[in-house]
């Protein structure tokens, strides 16, 4: 895999550059990096506050597989996220975990956000590629998040730059991919639940289908989450936003 980086000062959001492009045509491989951006954002259209001094990136992809496997995108990228920090984080007594479905934790907090986002011309059950949007939390955290924040150099004791993070994450980001693409989800599943969070606790969440609320029991072959209910039954949730409940998180 060949990685070609656009770098700009400034952006509204590099997901919308790499969209743009992949819509024109833009190869595999391209990545998009930006030092700031205006219009930065997250997942259910919340806003990326996106100050100088963190990572904002998006990474084009043409996997040729199908929508629902794209999800699986999410994970691939986090697991890249996890082993870098595994290498650049020198301090000890730090935590690492994965928060289903997209987000890396350092000592219960949040460090990384990922937004996938698939571009298709209507004309084949396959979408033509994806952008996979990275925002890495170097240097500071928003105050005022949804789950609690914070940045990767509160954890180091020397400081880590962009540009270890940008030359690091694209080996990682290539292996894992790479994994993924070839022998499927089955060893990034297995990653994932040695570091999940909230593996056996308390969650709930709000679906088309109404309240759910029990125990996180593990991870189905294709990354939805099993919650066992309070009557026993076992239900799938594959897209939906999970509340870890405080009591016992
Ligand atoms: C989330 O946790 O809700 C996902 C956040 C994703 C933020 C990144 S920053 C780089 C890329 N460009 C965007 O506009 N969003 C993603």
């Amino acid at each position: 895999m060949k990685f070609t980086v656009f770098h700009f000062p400034i952006l509204e959001s590099t997901n919308d550059k790499a969209l743009a492009l992949l819509e024109e045509g833009g190869e595999e491989g391209i990545v998009v990096i930006a030092d700031q951006q205006t219009a930065g954002r997250g997942r259910y259209g919340r806003h990326w506050i996106s100050e100088k001094g963190n990572f904002y990136s998006s990474f084009i992809v043409r996997p040729k597989k199908p929508l629902e496997r794209l999800s699986e995108l999410a994970f691939v990228a986090a697991i890249a996220v996890g082993r870098l920090l595994e290498e650049l984080i020198d301090s000890g007594n730090v935590e690492l975990h994965y928060k289903w479905p997209n987000d890396v934790l350092l000592n219960q907090k949040k460090v990384c956000g990922i937004l996938i986002e698939s571009y298709s011309t209507g004309q084949s059950a396959i979408p033509e590629g994806c952008v996979i949007g990275i925002g890495i939390n170097i240097a500071s955290n928003p105050e005022f998040t949804v789950f609690p924040s914070s940045f990767i150099n509160h954890y180091s004791r020397h400081p880590i730059t962009r540009d270890q993070v940008l030359d690091g994450i694209l080996g990682h980001f290539q292996s894992v991919y790479l994994h993924w693409l070839q022998q499927g989800f089955a060893g990034i599943r297995q990653e994932l639940l040695q570091k999940i969070y909230g593996l056996g606790k308390n969650i709930h969440t709000t679906t088309p289908k109404g309240l759910i609320q029990g125990i996180f029991e593990g991870l189905t072959d294709d990354g939805g989450v099993i919650v066992r209910t309070i009557g026993g039954d076992c239900m799938t949730i594959k897209s939906s936003e999970i509340i870890f409940s405080p009591q016992n998180s």
